[in-house]
């Protein structure tokens, strides 16, 4: 078969790495891809993700038997309608599937009605409202929320009342994510480690991947801005076989049962974003796709044909498909531009890398590079993800960071806590 992959950063590379297995697959494409994409032998077309028609064009060109849409923004925009409409199998949730992501009204509201456990909330399409209701408020933090995407920012945890003030002056009035702060969920701030489950779902079955940890903050110690994520680990110590199985029973498919129930079918990856709080697991948040950087750590967990399990998610079947998890662990440790995640500079030379842009003994992930000339040279904030796996959680960090010492660039920066509290059990 032929694939086209849409999107461009790491997430992207961990999924064509892992398709690439596939006895099925002849031969991928991606739009637009990046450099270490491009060295893996795929054929990188240079269309932008978010760019519809121009996905559908080039689909219409290409004649790919499978899309995969990797970013949330195409899917929340609906390119697995627009493709499927014109005759082209994709993996992925269709438009108003994926509001459980590209909405925290529509979510929430869901949750609330199906009993899902999450945060207490309020939903506000008014500032002078929801000032109001912050004045009445004693317990703090407080987390604030654009409705819509704002590039994983949209979510603001305020310490005392001013600052609760001021986020919603930001989010509604001086409209910092535009119209997707046009209204706002206010809710209750929930305590305990924070564990990702990656789950595949056909709409009626829902399998739960390796579950998994991100490092959102720049900084040891959680401390700095939110990034993208700065490393991940998986599976999560945290994540025992007994919560996993009260989240199936409680969350993972009672989700896929109300979505059906809506009338709107989830098929895709589901990313349930949970808080291991004292009263049990809460749903944080829901995406609606792979998680980056999750997908670098537990697509290489997976055993399993990455491609037949995407193609039972849109036909059906993901009951029977064979799949488990490898035994161990891996981890990723992100390289990240100089300045990331505010400005940074772009074009630097990448040292350590071999020819295919690899490294033996490890998974280098490419993010933001490009290829130029048989070299490889930074194009983006998160630049790449090396990724170790290993029969220990700290076998695995072991490896990673051996490799972050030997590999990078001008500016280059990297959390050196990647995994710790994982290992210390918290
Ligand atoms: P979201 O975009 O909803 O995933 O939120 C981003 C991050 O904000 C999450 O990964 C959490 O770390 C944090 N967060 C969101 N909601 C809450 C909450 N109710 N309580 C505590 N932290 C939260
Ligand atoms: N790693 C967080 C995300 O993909 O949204």
């Amino acid at each position: 078969m032929e694939i086209l992959v849409v999107g461009s950063g790491g997430r992207e590379h961990a999924i064509i790495k892992k398709l690439k297995e596939s006895p099925l697959c002849a031969k991928i494409h991606c739009a637009p891809g990046n450099g270490g994409i491009a060295a893996e032998g795929v054929l990188c077309h240079p269309v932008q993700a978010s760019d519809l028609e121009g996905i559908l064009a080039l689909a219409k060109g290409l004649e790919p038997d499978f899309t995969v849409v990797a970013p949330d923004d195409p899917l929340v925009l609906g390119l697995v309608d627009l493709l499927e409409k014109n005759g082209f199998a994709c993996f992925g949730p269709t438009k108003a599937a994926a509001r459980l992501e590209g909405s925290k009204v529509f979510s929430k509201g869901l949750m609330k009605k199906y009993g899902i456990p999450t945060a207490r909330y309020e939903v506000f399409d008014d500032a002078g409202a929801a000032s109001e209701y912050i004045r009445a408020q004693k317990g703090y933090p407080l987390v604030l929320k654009a409705d819509g995407l704002a590039l994983g920012k949209g979510v603001l945890i305020a310490e005392s009342q001013s600052e609760a003030l001021l986020a919603v002056r930001s989010l509604m009035e001086e409209k910092k994510f535009g119209e997707s702060g046009a209204q706002i969920v206010i809710e209750e701030f929930l305590r305990g480690p924070e564990v990702t489950a990656l789950c595949l779902s056909d709409g009626e079955t829902i399998r739960p991947l390796a579950s998994s940890m991100d490092h959102k903050r720049a900084l040891d110690g959680d401390l700095g801005l939110n990034t993208g994520g700065m490393g991940t680990i998986a599976p999560s110590p945290l994540f025992t076989k007994e919560l996993e199985a009260l989240c199936m029973e409680r969350i993972f498919q009672p989700t896929v049962d109300f979505m059906r129930a809506e009338g709107q079918p989830f098929k895709g990856c589901l990313y349930v974003g949970l808080m291991l709080t004292e009263s049990g697991p809460y749903v944080v948040e829901y995406n609606c796709r792979f998680g980056d950087p999750e997908a670098q750590v537990v697509l290489p967990l997976l055993e399993g044909d990455l491609l037949k399990l995407m193609l039972a998610c849109r036909n059906g079947g993901l009951k029977e498909a064979e799949m488990a998890q490898k035994p161990g662990a891996a981890a990723c440790v992100v390289l990240a531009s100089g300045g990331y995640p505010e400005g940074y500079k772009t074009g630097c030379p990448i040292r350590g890398l071999d020819e295919r842009g690899g490294r033996a003994g490890l998974e280098v992930i490419h993010a933001g590079t490009k290829l130029e000339d048989g070299r490889f040279f930074t194009a983006g904030g998160r630049v790449l993800g090396l990724t170790a796996r290993g029969d220990s959680l700290q076998g695995a960090l072991r490896a990673a960071y051996k490799a972050a010492e030997e590999i990078g660039f001008e500016g280059c920066h990297f959390r050196r806590d990647i995994g710790r509290r994982a290992v210390e059990g918290r």
